[in-house]
């Protein structure tokens, strides 16, 4: 991306030789300011601060070296680049000591110039993109705080620390909207690799050939499309995590090409020759269990033995009903206006805590900003009103009172997906998980009579 124009000052008392610069320098990127003495040039550092300076080492009213710490107080990241008449290596030495990047001797040709600057506006989109990346992986980090120490999280809050402070693999469980993504994510920001990127690919989103793409990455002429070479996941992961979201769906064959990966560490893109060497850290999630799984050959089991080093299975939101008032206050903090409504009652939170929350933290979520876009101007927050009608069936007379978890989620889908009018997206919505979790949890009667728009 072409940001804003840099600004090329030339302080030289040769003003031909000036004049001629910024008639063939000057462009859409690129505006060229004159000064003739060190006074013009601090004049104009203040009033418009150079990106590039092209500076004259002699100069009528002083040093141009003497400049230097004027022009790099105006921008830190001035690129400077002396001229001199009187080419010495004690000149050059001056020059970099006073915080050059280049020098050229003068007389210098026009195309030397042009090449100087045009290094130095490289040099300048590359910091500026570095500080762009760093300053997005800052607030990445910093949106990765977990909240509520109270109830079950302190154990992942301890789990967290002790994989922070490791390399091993990392396999989080846990059903659905949990926060396993969010335990990843703050893994990976505390650990050594924080530097390197978070890469996260959820397995159930993609059919098996473009899972493998975008693992492997591929060269040009892979396949029909691949106009271009491009590269993998497991590359992009170089010196940072690669997390793998639903490992449980991605499609056996490749299953066994990770674990061949995790082994030998060399990856060979799709149509490619060559294997890369990769360094990156592995880390699985999965919402189903796994021990079945794996005896369900949905997961192979050595995979599963590979990432199964480090387990962290965050607790549902039923079982960890404390961390519910830290959690609202998390969420509403976030909604703009919220605080500066009535505060919601204590009644409110003894509702919210009796909930069984199917879609645990991320339904949580959904139904505060439900409650907050449609609050009456002037009313507290009512969450409450938002969740699902409780289950108003016969009870069965053994357990009276008592369901299963199982019938109580299986109740909650079915009062979801009626409230929806047999509409999954929404009922998906209303129930906090995606639709894809949603229909794995249907009966196939259930998912013949329902429909996703
Ligand atoms: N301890 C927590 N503190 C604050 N926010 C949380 C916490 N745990 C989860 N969340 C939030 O809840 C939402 C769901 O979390 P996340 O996506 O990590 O769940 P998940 O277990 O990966 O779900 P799925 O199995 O559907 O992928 C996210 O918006 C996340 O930021
Ligand atoms: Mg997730």
């Amino acid at each position: 991306m072409k940001g804003v124009a840099r600004t090329l000052l030339i302080v030289d008392d040769d003003t031909l030789f000036g004049e001629a610069l910024r008639s063939e320098l000057s462009s859409d990127e690129l505006d060229v300011v004159l000064a003739s003495t060190c006074a013009e040039a601090v004049r104009s550092c203040h009033e418009c601060p150079p990106d590039i300076v092209l500076l004259d080492q002699r100069l009528p009213d002083g040093s141009g070296a003497a400049l230097c710490p004027t022009i790099l107080a105006a921008n830190e990241r001035a690129k400077i680049v002396f001229a001199t008449a009187l080419p010495s290596f004690e000149n050059a030495l001056e020059a970099v000591r006073a915080g050059a990047v280049d020098y050229v001797s003068k007389p210098c040709e026009l195309e030397q110039i042009r090449m100087i600057v045009s290094r130095c506006l490289r040099l300048l989109d590359l910091e500026r993109a570095e500080s762009r990346e760093s300053r997005r992986r800052e607030t990445e980090a910093r949106t990765t705080s977990l909240v509520g120490e109270e109830g079950g999280l302190s154990d992942v809050a301890r789990l967290v620390e002790l994989a922070a402070g490791s390399d091993v693999p990392v396999l989080l469980t846990g059903e659905t909207g949990t926060g396993k993504s969010l335990v990843a994510r703050a893994i990976h920001y505390r650990s050594s690799r924080r530097q390197g990127e978070f890469v996260s690919l959820n397995c159930a989103a993609l059919p098996e050939s473009l899972i493998e793409a975008e693992l492997f990455g591929y060269e040009k002429g892979a396949f029909t499309g691949a106009s271009a070479s491009r590269e993998g996941l497991f590359e992009l992961a170089e010196r940072g995590t690669l997390f793998l979201d639903e490992i449980g769906d991605m499609p056996p064959v490749l299953q066994g090409r990770l674990l061949t990966v995790l082994e030998d560490r060399l990856v060979r893109r799709v149509g490619g020759r060559a294997a890369r060497r990769v360094d990156f850290r592995i880390m699985a999630a999965t919402n189903v269990d796994v021990t079945q799984a794996v005896s369900e050959h949905r997961l192979r089991q050595d995979l599963f033995y590979r990432l199964d080093v480090l387990r962290i299975d965050v607790l549902p939101l039923r079982r960890r009903r404390d961390d519910i008032p830290a959690l609202v206050r998390h969420f509403l903090s976030g909604i703009p206006g919220v605080l500066a409504a009535p505060p919601m009652g204590e009644d409110e939170i003894g509702r919210l805590k009796a909930h069984d929350w199917p879609g645990n933290i991320r339904e949580l979520r959904n139904v505060l900003e439900r409650a907050a876009l449609l609050r009456r101007p002037g009313e507290p927050l009512r969450p409450s009103a938002f969740l699902p009608a409780e289950a108003s069936r016969p009870e069965p007379e053994s357990r009276p009172g008592v369901f299963t978890l199982v019938e109580v989620e299986a109740r909650t889908i079915r009062d979801a997906v009626a409230g929806a009018g047999g509409n999954l997206t929404r009922a998906a919505q209303l129930l906090g998980v995606s639709v894809s979790t949603l229909r794995r949890k249907l009966t196939p009667e259930e998912r013949r009579a329902s429909r996703s728009n």
